[in-house]
């Protein structure tokens, strides 16, 4: 039976119930399955990322809660509580409501919260989980328990930005892909990369957004860019994400894309020179300024070494002048 005697439950099985309730209203609800089906996707790939659908109604988990006054539900952010703030009206009501439904899971696979996209225009365009004590942004990476074997076939992780781009990767050809859930990339995701694999390809949008996250990924990567790690930057034109890039051009167009990406060294040293003019000493001085605290966070190891001479050469300098000006302990 559907009714949940609920104080009891834990957090993770307020989720999981919801979860189901989610994806049974999917199968009734053509608008939804419309919206899917327009953006390419099949039944088949709905069902492995478990999407579900919201109905558009204040109380709708009140038909898998009967105790729809349980605590839970409000620490599990479904259901929000105004019952302290306003006077008369209602006073719960169904946090996601008239969304397609995408659940985060953890690596475990239990649902820890969920992102709900519009239909229509409007905002937010995607409505998510609050942080609880089961979900903290920071740490997730939206896709992860989907995709753990084929990052492993693959021999790579690509990371995007959003909960489209990894269903649709997978829908064309590209299950090895992960979401940092709009949020920058941190070094704790990072971490999460690296144990599951040595190669991890950052693929955000073109956009400026993109363009700032990727940045954001090179410094939250560097710390950990040892020499058996291989880790790349792919950047789409300005319009596109890795969505509506593989939809236009296809697999083998993305399957290119994926293998000219550019890698750490690369985008390192092109960040670093910026807009700096390498013809005058203010530039090059100014390049240095740039890259020091960057290689300040780096282990010793080949890869910094590497960088150093690199910018040495941009900056016409030596290696041993940049490690003695940045006090980088010497390789042992
Ligand atoms: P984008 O605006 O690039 O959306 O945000 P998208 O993933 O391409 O979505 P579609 O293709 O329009 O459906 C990237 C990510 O940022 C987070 C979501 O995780 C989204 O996937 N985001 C964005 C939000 O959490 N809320 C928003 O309102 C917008
Ligand atoms: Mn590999
Ligand atoms: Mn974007
Ligand atoms: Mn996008
Ligand atoms: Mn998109």
């Amino acid at each position: 039976r559907a009714e949940v005697t609920a104080k009891s439950l834990a957090l993770s099985e307020v989720m999981t119930k919801a979860g189901e309730y989610y994806k049974q209203q999917l199968r009734t609800a053509p608008q939804a399955i419309a919206y899917l089906k327009k953006r390419g996707l099949t039944g088949e790939i709905a069902a492995r990322f478990g999407l579900g659908f919201s109905p558009d109604a204040w109380d709708g988990l009140r038909s898998v809660f009967t105790d729809y006054n349980i605590p839970a539900l409000v620490e599990a952010g479904l259901v929000i509580d105004k019952s302290e703030e306003e006077g008369g009206g209602r006073k719960r009501y169904d946090r996601f409501r008239d969304r397609v439904m995408f659940p985060i899971r953890n690596t475990k696979g239990q649902v820890i919260g969920f992102g709900g996209r519009i239909m229509e225009q409007g905002e937010p365009k995607y409505l998510n989980s609050p942080e609880t004590p089961l979900f903290q942004k920071g740490l997730e990476l939206y896709g992860l328990f989907e995709a753990r074997q084929a990052i492993r076939e693959a021999g790579y992780v690509l990371v995007t930005e959003g909960y489209m781009d990894v269903v649709a990767l997978a829908q064309m050809g590209f299950p090895q892909a992960v979401a940092t859930l709009g949020t920058a990339c941190t070094p704790t995701h990072v971490q999460k990369l690296l144990r599951q694999t040595d190669h991890v390809i950052f693929s955000f949008d073109g956009d400026s957004a993109g363009r700032r996250a990727a940045r954001r990924a090179l410094d939250a990567c560097l710390p950990h860019a040892n020499d058996d790690k291989v880790i790349k930057f792919l950047f789409l034109p300005k319009e596109h994400d890795p969505d509506s890039y593989i939809r236009e051009f296809g697999t083998d167009a993305f399957e290119q894309e994926v293998r000219d990406a550019m890698p750490l060294s690369q985008f390192f040293m092109r960040e670093m020179i910026g807009d700096n003019d390498l013809n005058t000493a203010e530039g090059r001085a100014r390049t240095q300024f740039d890259a020091k605290p960057l290689l300040q966070a780096m282990q010793s190891s080949g890869m910094r070494l590497q960088l150093v001479r690199n910018l040495a050469q941009v900056t016409q300098t030596s290696p041993s002048e940049i490690e003695i000006m940045f006090e980088l302990s010497q390789p042992v």
